[in-house]
């Protein structure tokens, strides 16, 4: 997948710029033409002699140093190249990024680059959460850059935590899946389902539940990152949507269910990775509902399942249903599969550590009418939602016979 490719590899003033030299070394030896740019600080913890000999490529880190008359060196690298990977990506070289600035080849080439943007971060734990490194990001996120998500162990500053720069072997990993699914579902229309339903009791509460949407972003993401025409059918999240996907915004159950069932006849694909309210206050009250008595009960109905109706009515769609369990995973994975006619099911068990609702990681297993498809383990949610949608590529076009 990376054979032949052009990219760009910018390494940022970090401790873990000797680690670039790994991932430059990997990346050429996969037969990649690799143009690396440094950063003046990066220049400081590794010579960009050694990245030249293992790109066999002349390393740039001055926006003045022209070499060839012929172009313009940021303009002529920026459109040239199918990638632009930056690790480690410092918190300085980050905040550049997402506020447009544009002081050196790296971040000037970053800039003029309409090619897409790989960000693999490495900073001290407290940094990384820093809210403006956070906010950064998630500006970064939402205008489409891919990132590898730090490590936790040992950092250089003597914390053992999140922050540590991802394994260039994982680093190659996520550039390979990224060549290997882009594109791949061009002219699919791929809806998506996330966040938490609200079912309203008064003016004033409501029944929700803890979905942060962030897996059902992620898939989104994900999905129209291989090219598909994407809709978000978004309950309750604080999550930014991916550019370029159509969000729709819902509260309740019944809404979800409305808005899901008019996008369904033109989909290919429908995940429906929302946590959906089983029930919902019998009545909805006009008014606040006072305080009267020691106890209050409330009287709950069945809401419609989407997930199943759209099972009821499938005719060329792919379903992927999502379980979230606590025990016997696999037995109720299946038995919704079946129960609700979906084509996969993708299962996870909530009373394991980083699994779940809110959290930024996951893992889960699918599952497919013959039973266990894959098993993801424990990884971010981008990355589960990368593999999901390569699975579910792959079951589409089995289905389809055409792309491969
Ligand atoms: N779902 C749905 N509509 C509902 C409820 C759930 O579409 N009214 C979907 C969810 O989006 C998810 C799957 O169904 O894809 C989850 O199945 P569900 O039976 O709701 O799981 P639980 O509520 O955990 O079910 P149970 O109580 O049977 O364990």
């Amino acid at each position: 997948m990376i054979a032949g490719k052009r990219m760009i590899l910018g390494i940022t003033g970090g401790i873990a710029a000797y680690k670039g030299a790994a991932l430059c070394s990997k990346l050429t030896q996969a037969g990649a033409d690799v143009h690396v740019m440094m950063t003046a600080s990066a220049a400081q913890f590794i010579t960009p002699l050694t990245l030249q000999t293992l790109s066999r490529n002349p390393v740039l880190i001055d926006t003045f140093d022209e070499r060839d008359p012929a172009v313009v060196t940021h303009i002529h690298q920026a459109d040239h190249a199918d990638l632009i990977v930056v690790a480690p990506a410092t918190a300085n070289s980050i905040a550049k990024l997402a506020n447009g600035l544009a002081d050196d080849m790296l971040s000037t080439t970053l800039l003029a680059a309409t090619c897409p943007i790989l960000i693999a971060p490495a900073m001290n734990v407290h940094m990384y959460e820093h809210p403006a490194v956070v906010s950064n990001i998630e500006k970064l996120a939402a205008r489409g850059a891919m990132f590898v998500e730090p490590g936790t162990g040992q950092l250089a500053c003597g914390y053992v935590a999140k922050g540590r720069l991802a394994e260039p072997e994982d680093i190659v990993r996520s550039i390979e899946t990224w060549f290997a699914g882009s594109g791949r579902l061009r002219g699919k229309r791929v809806l998506v389902t996330a966040g938490g339903t609200m079912e309203r009791l008064d003016p004033v509460r409501y029944l929700t539940n803890d979905s942060s949407g962030k897996m059902g972003f992620a898939i989104a993401e994900a999905a129209q990152r291989m090219g598909a025409d994407v809709t978000l059918v978004a309950g309750r999240s604080t999550e930014t949507p991916p550019a370029g996907v159509q969000v729709v915004r819902v509260a309740s159950a019944a809404d979800m269910l409305e808005a899901v069932v008019e996008a369904f006849p033109g989909t290919d694909v429908v995940i429906k990775a929302a946590a959906v309210a089983d029930y919902r206050p019998a009545i909805v009250h006009k008014q606040k509902v006072k305080k009267s008595g020691e106890k209050l009960v409330l009287e709950l109905e069945r809401t419609t399942d989407i997930l199943a109706t759209l099972g009821e009515r499938k005719e060329h769609q792919l379903l992927v249903g999502f379980a979230a369990e606590t025990e016997q995973v696999a037995h109720y994975a299946m038995d919704k599969l079946k129960r609700k006619n979906c084509d996969l099911i993708v299962a996870n068990d909530v009373s394991k550590e980083g699994v779940g609702f809110n959290g930024d990681t996951n893992a889960v297993d699918v599952y497919g009418p013959e039973g266990l498809e894959a098993s993801f383990p424990l990884l971010s949610k981008r990355e589960v939602a990368s593999r999901l949608m390569a699975l579910i590529a792959d079951r589409l076009f089995q289905r389809g016979g055409d792309r491969s």
